[in-house]
Parts: structure tokens; sequence; C-alpha cells
């Protein structure tokens, strides 16, 4: 992988980049469609390149490893020949969804033991089988085996976390380093600094993830239900730390405005459930802000769902008809705002860059995060 600088901001942290891999290059700063079970909900590969223009997507250790399994994928030749999507892919590592999805867990230094929420089976992660599982997986960019705490969490319980998930990136980096890829192309790994809403937490692991000299970095433990001043707080003490020549990577964030201030602190890549999943369930996000396309004023509002969009589904589909699709529960309501909600977003991180290498992204931001935060 390689990371180029094209051009920073003057009067932000702002910074647009390319990200190079063996399956095509990414723009940054980028947001990535979170495609948990290897599939994007509601979305064809093809919609996703051609009408949502997205240059990566997300798949989830811990998802596909319970379901269609190892075997599996591997005998597909790997994630990509499996679904059908040529370009890059990065895979989170479980560590997050361990303790979002299953209640009955424990945590040891060796790893976690977890039931699966599909049946009840016991199953342990450590930093060696997660970095395996990777491997069979055949994402470009993998995740290290973390602990993302939760909000609010402990002092203490935050400081014994991190130290633990340093412990583990160097069981992850050893074991990654001692293991080839599967299927030809290339594969890195990216470390992730936790630490909660602590500064002196986050300052020490954004030290130690920096000294691991990964080609890319992250911040997790975010967007857990912290204030979103508290989230950028953390983001600008993190950024300052570290590498500026390498990617940044936000996990799990966030709304439009939550993306356009995090790029102003210095992040390249997203990735957030929200355009999907609040999607399907009738929350559309739009150049003018958050509609609830489920309530009654959009009853009988024929205009197209977004007027001046390059989106045939936005031009084509009314908001009235929209709203008549999600409130009968219709599998292309799901389809249609899936596709606005990631469109949007593409264009979103699209201007961001745009106006980062223009030299005018600072004004930009401030106008467009009065405007998308309002609820219409
Ligand atoms: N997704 C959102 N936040 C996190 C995090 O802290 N760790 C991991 N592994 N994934 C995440």
């Amino acid at each position: 992988m390689k990371f180029s600088l094209t051009a920073q901001d003057k009067l932000s942290k702002a910074r647009a980049g390319t990200v190079t891999t063996d399956h095509g290059d990414i723009q940054t700063p980028i947001f990535m469609p979170v495609g948990t079970a290897g599939t994007v909900k509601a979305v064809h590969q093809r919609e996703l390149a051609d009408d949502i223009n997205a240059q990566i997507i997300l798949g989830n250790t811990y998802h596909l490893y319970l379901r269609p399994g190892l075997d599996i994928i591997e005998r597909a030749g790997g994630l990509h020949k499996f679904n059908g999507w040529e370009k890059p892919i990065l895979t989170d590592s479980g560590g997050y969804q361990v303790y979002s999805l299953t209640d009955v867990r424990k945590i040891k230094e060796e790893g976690v033991t977890f039931r699966s929420h599909i049946d009840g089976s016991k199953h342990l992660f450590t930093p060696e089988n997660v970095m395996d599982i990777q491997r069979v997986i055949g994402a470009d960019i993998i995740m290290a085996f973390d602990e993302c705490t939760p909000y609010p969490c402990d002092y203490n319980y935050a400081r014994h976390s991190i130290e633990m998930t340093h412990r583990w990136l160097q069981r992850c980096c050893d074991r990654f380093d001692n293991t080839q890829p599967k299927y030809g192309y290339n594969q890195t790994l990216f470390p992730i600094v936790q630490g909660s809403v602590y500064k002196d937490l986050r300052v020490r692991s954004a030290e130690v993830i920096a000294s691991f000299e990964r080609e890319g970095n992250a911040i997790g433990g975010l967007s857990v239900g912290e204030p979103a001043e508290e989230m950028y707080a953390m983001t600008e003490i993190v950024c300052n730390i570290l590498p500026e020549q390498k990617p940044r990577y936000l996990m799990g964030v966030g709304t439009p405005v939550n993306i356009l201030e995090n790029i102003a602190l210095g992040i390249d890549m997203f990735d957030c459930v929200m355009p999907t999943r609040n999607g399907r369930n009738g929350m559309l996000f739009t150049k003018n802000g958050i509609i609830n396309i489920k309530n009654k004023k959009w009853e009988d509002d024929f205009s197209p769902i977004e007027a001046d969009s390059d989106l045939f589904a936005d031009k084509v589909y009314t908001k009235a008809y929209l709203r008549h699709l999600i409130h009968s529960g219709e599998i292309l309501g799901m389809q249609i705002a899936t596709l606005h909600n990631l469109h949007f977003y593409m264009w979103l991180v699209g201007q961001a860059r745009e106006h980062i290498i223009a030299g005018d992204f600072y004004d930009w931001k401030n106008i467009m995060v009065k405007r998308l935060g309002q609820k219409i």
C-alpha cells in the first residue's frame, strides 16, 4: 500500500491524498460503505461502483467468520471473488462486534471468548487467529484486534485496556508479519488508537501506535455515545501525534457534520452504518439537511428526492413515492434510500476533496456544517 498527499488545507488540518492498493486507488478523504456480511445491504456491486462511486467497502471478520465461514471464503478465492467486488476491501477485526453484538463474552489477556449471536456457539478470538482469519478473507486493509471501550468508561479501566490493546497489537504484528497473503496481492495492517475520552490516555495510545510504524493508522472507541465535542477533542489530539505521511482512519463515524469536522482535523478515511441502516428506516441525508421520509409532510410531495443530483434514483423517484414504499415495508424503498444516502456521502467527501485541492475547504465546510445538520 502507498499513500501520497496531494494537497493540504491552509486554515485547517484537512488533506487530500491517494491510497494505492493492489485493487486500485482510493481518493481521500473517503467514505467506505459498510458491507458487514460481504454485502452492502440492498445494493448491487454494479450500483456501488457505477452509481455511488464507492472506491472501497468494508467487510467484517466477526460476521464472515461465523457465516459463511472461512472454508467457503477460501474455496471461493477470497472475499473479492466471493462477492464480485473488484475494488479495495477493508475488514474490521471483530474487536468492536464481539463487544457490541454478543452479551456473553469474557475478555482475557489471551483474547476474547464469546457466543455467536446466530446460534449461541462458543468461540475464541485472539490477536493471532484474527490475523489468520483476515488473511483468509483477503481484504486489502485489515484491522488490528483491539478492545473498543464503551462510553462512559472508568479511567482505570480505560488505562488498563489501552495497555492490553497495545500488547495485542504486538501479537497482531508478529503474526501478520510472519504470514503471507493467500491470493497473490498485498495486504496491510492498520493499528487502532484507543483511550476513551481521556486526553492523557489518547496521547499515550497514539504515541505507542505511531511507534509501530505501520502503513496507516486508525482511531477507535469514538462515536460510542460521547458528545460530539469530546469526539473532536480526541481526534485533534491523536491527529497531532499520528504521522502526517500516513492515512488516518476514524472508525464508525458518523453524521455528515461529524465527517466534515473530522476531515478538518486531519482524518482521511471513514465508515459508518448510518447512511445504510438509518436509510432503510427512512432517514435521508440531503444537501439541505436530514429528512425523515416517514413524516406526513412528505405524503404528497411529488418533487424528486434530490433535484440537482446525478443519481438516477434521486431524479426518477419522488419523496411521496419513497415515503409510500418505506411505509409499506417495500424492498425497493430500502434500496432507493440506501442508494440515495450512500451517493450523498460519496458526494460529500468528493466535494470536501475538491475544496481542499481548490484551497477554500475551511469556509465551505463551515457553510455546509450549518446546512447539513438541520432537520427538514
Ligand atoms: N468500529 C468502530 N469503532 C471501533 C473500534 O474502536 N474498534 C474496532 N475494531 N472497530 C470499530
